[in-house]
């Protein structure tokens, strides 16, 4: 078989079929350029390295490196800090010590194709209605005439999977919206509009608002504020399914970078914020599960939503964290707060959106910290809460910048959030990329 691997996996070749890998002094860490090693042999050009520009600016993260290739494979590139970048056999075996993976390598992509499509020889006909059909398909075949139920977020993921697996076994789904009081202004009511209303899928909304504010009174710590609200949602969900009586599988709306993430089979990564761990249900309550998205991006989840007929609006959405606003508001959870700060979440979704800039950021939210400031208001002096604005670019949420926003919009939003929400009288603008930063403050 074909095998590319990247970074540890070239050196992990290199150390299994006979090649020495050693340890550098210091860990080479960011851009390098890269140039294809001439061949001895005038013709033998290699297939992964095909149409890609003789010095190939990539993304280097390695403390370790090839000293020398294994019997059979020759040098395919170096970099001016490694003369072994890249390597391959003629058995179709590669290795690069870059990542195509990230952004930073802006040829990555086609490096990737090389190997995909002419090397290993895959065919490139993967189309959003051939993989909703054959997904049809597969659920039918996989749930029989059995009933199923899905819990609904509000998120992308959950409603592409929900309006899947609608259009496979209509009236088989039941969805259960766990209203936690914990979402932006008028979200219920969208959800309720767009699944009960414009696709008519058998929905339960459950309004359990006082039972996740009461859980969180007093919390402060954040990732305690998780933990309770993810027990608190499977208590009531629990209880949701239960009246409905005999059911067999649950959808969720798992995609493929959750995963990754939450592999940690090899102990990978070490867990940031728990939300990164697909959370299980308790032992009592297991379902056989539906995973329709599992093996596909935001992007082809999103494809997928438009095909089936999902609004814009639910579809190309910004993500929205699970626990919701309890971790936008640092320090105790109090209605007061939540509406707080929903009015200013609300301004600044509106001018974010007026300024035609909704789609170019991953996300744009406010704040409310645990800082009361002095102000003046008319003749007044007020002693209010400082917001946060937190408006980030990113490709996926493992990497972030803050957006550099036109001061204008920002000075509307800051302007009309002090004269519009009377418990706010500070507005300060968060300019940390991530890392170091995550994008939620908690
Ligand atoms: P961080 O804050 O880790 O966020 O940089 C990365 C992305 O994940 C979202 N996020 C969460 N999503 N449950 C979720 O479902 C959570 O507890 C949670 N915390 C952060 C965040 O909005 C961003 O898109």
């Amino acid at each position: 078989l074909p095998i590319l691997g990247i970074c540890y996996g070239m050196q992990l070749i290199a150390a299994t079929l006979g090649g020495r890998v050693v340890s550098d002094k210091e860990r080479e860490y960011g851009h390098a350029i890269i140039r294809h090693t001439p061949s001895t042999k005038e013709n033998e050009s290699t297939p992964l390295l095909a149409g890609l520009p003789e010095a190939m600016p990539v993304w280097m993260s390695h403390g370790d490196r090839i000293a020398e290739v294994p019997p059979g494979f020759r040098a395919l590139a170096s970099s001016e800090t490694i003369p072994l970048a890249a390597m391959g056999n003629d058995k179709g075996v590669y290795g690069i010590q870059f990542h195509p993976e990230v952004v930073h390598t802006p040829d990555g992509d086609r490096l990737l194709r090389n190997f995909v499509i002419d090397i290993c020889g895959a065919r490139e006909d993967w189309t959003t209605d051939k993989f909703i059909d054959e997904t049809i398909e597969q659920i039918r075949r996989e749930v029989g005439d059995a009933h199923v139920i899905c819990a609904l977020s509000g998120g992308v993921d959950s409603a592409v999977a929900a309006a899947l697996v609608h259009r496979a076994i209509g009236e088989q789904l039941t969805c259960i919206f766990v209203d936690n009081g914990l979402l932006r202004r008028e979200e219920p009511e969208r959800v309720v509009s767009t699944f009960k209303r414009h696709l008519k899928i058998d929905l339960r909304h459950i309004d359990a608002e006082k039972i996740f504010l009461d859980d969180l009174a007093g919390i402060t710590d954040p990732e305690t504020k998780r933990k309770h609200v993810g027990k608190t949602f499977i208590a009531v969900f629990e209880e949701a399914a239960h009246e409905l009586g005999d059911v067999d599988f649950m959808v969720q709306g798992t995609t493929y970078p959750d995963v990754i993430e939450s592999s940690t089979e090899n102990g990978a990564a070490a867990t940031i914020k728990s939300h990164h761990n697909v959370g299980g249900l308790p032992k009592r309550m297991q379902f056989l599960l539906v995973e329709p998205l599992r093996y596909l991006f935001k992007d082809e989840v999103r494809g997928v939503g438009l095909e089936l007929g999902l609004p814009e609006e639910i579809v190309l959405r910004q993500p929205f964290p699970g626990p919701g606003l309890a971790i936008r508001i640092i320090g105790e959870i109090t209605r007061e707060k939540l509406e707080a700060l929903r009015s200013a979440d609300w301004i600044v979704m509106d001018e974010i959106k007026n300024a035609g800039l909704y789609h170019d950021l991953w996300q744009a939210f406010a704040v409310l910290t645990d800082t009361r400031t002095v102000g003046v208001q008319g003749d007044a002096r007020t002693y209010g809460f400082a917001v946060a604005l937190r408006i980030v670019t990113a490709e996926d949420a493992m990497t972030a910048d803050w957006a550099r926003i036109p001061y204008d919009v920002l000075a509307k939003i800051s302007n009309r959030i002090v004269n519009e929400v009377s418990e706010i009288n500070r507005v300060v603008l968060d300019i940390t990329s991530k890392p170091p930063g995550t994008i939620e403050w908690e």
